[in-house]
């Protein structure tokens, strides 16, 4: 049986994480997977969190089975962190899921069990996983331009050109902020122009948003996923609170359908019906903790602020590098650094490149070189400058 597998290639990002863990150095710097590190280099679990956790410990009753689409409660907390006001509750069908992950693939099994032929429209580059998660779902997908390298923002004629190519009934998946890996977004007339895409073709936009809160703020992350929502017949929506709500390990996401009222329950229905044959109901617990806190004023408060704290430090890292860069290279190149957004931003470089950062630096970056501003600190940020400046 097992005999006809084959070993499989391995996925770019978790390999860097082995590479890193590997490596007996210990001035070594790891900028690889997308986990938020505080200065000390940990990864905390949130304030909120911990409080929440303790007060379900002490209040929960039970832990029988919820609904196959979890608890409706935490739906309608996400929907509102994610959507705002933008949809009325009548349109909105959704699930519970095992992460982001599986809220993409949640929302990609519905792709095709609703129309099987549909090609996914991903942008170049993506999360190197949508790719993955696509084929698995049995779909197929073509790629648009996304990224111009030379001036560090989204290639806007490049994408629409590519998009010209989908028909109605495709699906064309963009990433609502903070895009991984290139951290250049789509600003508010891009959104528009989304919407009129969408709306004039037929095509269904899919919103990967994974980083809410990590670029400009909860709100203004969540404009253009808001706009879009508010324009558009239907659509699907893969929220993450892996990092947002740093509760990466208790795999706690969202897949959220917009659709005419008149769908709304068949959606519904079949979304359950995809849970029960994968996983029957979704885990509860990082939802619960999440529900708590966003629907109790002073967690939510509270959970808030540290995130603003969070965000501060990505965006004065970002800063802070470009400025080394600049010092380093004596040159503008990596200005860009300080303008995008979110956990990653691409240096560019091929893979010997990437290898020598590794070997001659220490420094740890994903193949393309996207790095992880939440893993520079202070301390490392010279060391890391130099390297990048040699190097690349
Ligand atoms: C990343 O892009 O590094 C994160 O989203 C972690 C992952 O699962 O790949």
């Amino acid at each position: 049986m097992f005999q006809t597998l084959t070993p499989p290639p391995g996925d770019p990002i978790l390999k860097v994480m082995t590479l890193y863990r590997e490596d007996p150095r210990t001035a070594k710097v790891d900028l690889g997977l997308g986990v938020y590190k505080d200065a000390q280099g940990n990864t905390p679990v949130m304030r909120a969190v911990k409080a929440a956790e303790r007060r379900l410990v002490e209040t929960q009753e039970t832990k029988t089975y919820t609904t196959l689409s979890g608890d409706p409660a935490f739906r309608a907390a996400m929907a509102g962190l994610v959507l705002g006001d933008s949809v009325p509750a009548a349109r909105l069908a959704g699930s519970a899921a095992t992460g982001g992950t599986a809220a993409v693939r949640l929302g990609l099994d519905l792709v095709a069990k609703a129309h099987p032929h549909a090609t996914i429209w991903i942008s170049q580059p993506t999360w190197p996983n949508h790719f993955a998660l696509t084929k698995a779902a049995g779909l197929s997908f073509k790629t648009y331009r996304y990224y111009d390298a030379e001036n560090g923002v989204v290639d806007r004629a490049g994408m629409w050109a590519d998009l010209a190519g989908a028909q109605a009934g495709d699906v064309v998946l963009v990433h609502g902020c903070c895009h991984n890996p290139t951290g250049a977004d789509l600003n508010a007339e891009d959104w528009a122009q989304l919407a009129d895409f969408c709306a004039e073709t037929g095509v269904l936009p899919f919103v990967d948003i994974a980083y809410q809160g990590f670029g400009d703020g909860l709100d203004a992350d969540a404009a253009g996923v808001r706009m879009l929502a508010a324009r558009v017949e239907r659509m699907i929506v893969a929220a993450s609170t892996s990092k947002n709500f740093g509760l990466y390990r208790e795999r706690t996401g969202c897949c959220l359908v917009i659709a005419p009222e008149g769908e709304r329950a068949t959606v519904q229905g079949n979304l359950e019906v995809l849970n029960r044959q994968a996983i029957s109901f979704p885990p509860d617990h990082g939802a619960r903790v999440v529900t708590m806190i966003l629907e109790d004023p002073a967690l939510r408060a509270d959970w808030e602020a540290e995130l603003t704290e969070m965000r501060d430090r990505m965006n004065r890292l970002r800063r802070l590098l470009a400025e080394a860069l600049r010092d380093a290279s004596g040159s503008d190149r990596f200005g860009y650094l300080a303008d995008q957004r979110g956990m990653f931003s691409l240096l560019g470089g091929d893979d010997a490149q990437i290898e020598r950062l590794r070997e001659e630096y220490g420094v740890y970056v994903v193949g393309g070189g996207r790095l992880n501003m939440a893993g520079l600190t202070e301390e490392s940020i010279p060391m890391v400058a130099r390297g990048i400046a040699a190097i690349l």
